[in-house]
């Protein structure tokens, strides 16, 4: 009888320390130790580390099933939450996404500034890879796939621009273990061509 009700006990609490829901609301903040997952298990969206860098930490969007960690996705890669320091992500009462550091700044922010009532709104990363605010009746205000950071991932577009504004390229992380922006990017031009950018000129 142990032996049989070791296992059940063992993927019970399984269950219970990975909190396996896939979304965020305003009563239910993402703390550093629960992680989302995606309703088919394909990605999971949590707080983590760098292997050769443990003092900063971020928020990002993973493969879940992938035993070698491969991320597509860091909101804050240019503010990590550092040392000592923990982080609550939050889906706010106006629906936009804030991490905050234990000291209660923020490190990242969207900045939809909704400030009409759609109670029931969450934000869930999908089995695509996006993670998106998704007001009640299916209506997504925010995704991920908008603001890239180095990958592309299959249905999502990249937006073409004339200017040089940074924020819509998929930029390279400076190295495997800091994510933050380095000087090369892509990202498509008016007349449909896709470069590589060092800083502002063409590489
Ligand atoms: C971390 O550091 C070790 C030892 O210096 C090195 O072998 C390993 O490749 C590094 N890992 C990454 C992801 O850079
Ligand atoms: C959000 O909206 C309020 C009211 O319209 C405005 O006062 C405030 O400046 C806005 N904040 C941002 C960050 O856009
Ligand atoms: C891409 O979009 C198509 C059409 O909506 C869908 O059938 C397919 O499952 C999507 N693929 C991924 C990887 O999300
Ligand atoms: C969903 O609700 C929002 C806010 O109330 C509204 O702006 C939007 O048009 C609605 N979308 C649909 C498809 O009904
Ligand atoms: C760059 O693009 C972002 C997102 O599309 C936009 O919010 C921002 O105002 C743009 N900045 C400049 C300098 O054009
Ligand atoms: C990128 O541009 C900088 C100057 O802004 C230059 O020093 C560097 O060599 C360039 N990188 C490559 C690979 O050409």
């Amino acid at each position: 009888m142990g032996m049989t009700l070791l296992p059940v006990f063992a993927l019970l609490l399984l269950i219970c320390f990975y909190n396996s829901d896939d979304r965020l609301t305003p009563k239910k903040p993402l703390s550093v130790s629960n992680r989302l997952v995606s309703n088919g298990g394909i990605f999971a969206l949590g707080f983590f580390s760098l292997q050769n860098s443990t003092a900063n930490s971020y928020v990002g969007i993973w493969y879940h099933n992938i035993p070698e960690r491969t991320y597509v996705w860091v909101a804050n890669h240019d503010n990590p939450i550092t040392g000592s320091s923990s982080g609550k992500f939050v889906l706010t009462n106006s629906y936009d996404l804030v991490l905050l550091d234990s000291k209660g700044s923020t490190l990242w922010t969207t900045t939809n500034n909704i400030t009409t009532e759609a109670p029931g709104a969450a934000a869930m990363p999908l089995d695509s890879g996006n993670l998106v605010i998704r007001l009640p009746n299916g209506t997504d205000i925010w995704q991920s796939f908008h603001h890239p950071t180095d990958t592309i991932l299959p249905n999502m577009s990249l937006q073409l621009s004339n200017n040089n504004n940074l924020s819509t390229h998929l930029v390279a992380w400076k190295g495997p273990d800091d994510p933050s922006t380095s000087d090369y990017s892509l990202c498509g031009d008016s007349s449909l061509q896709i470069l590589i950018w060092n800083r502002t000129r063409p590489y």
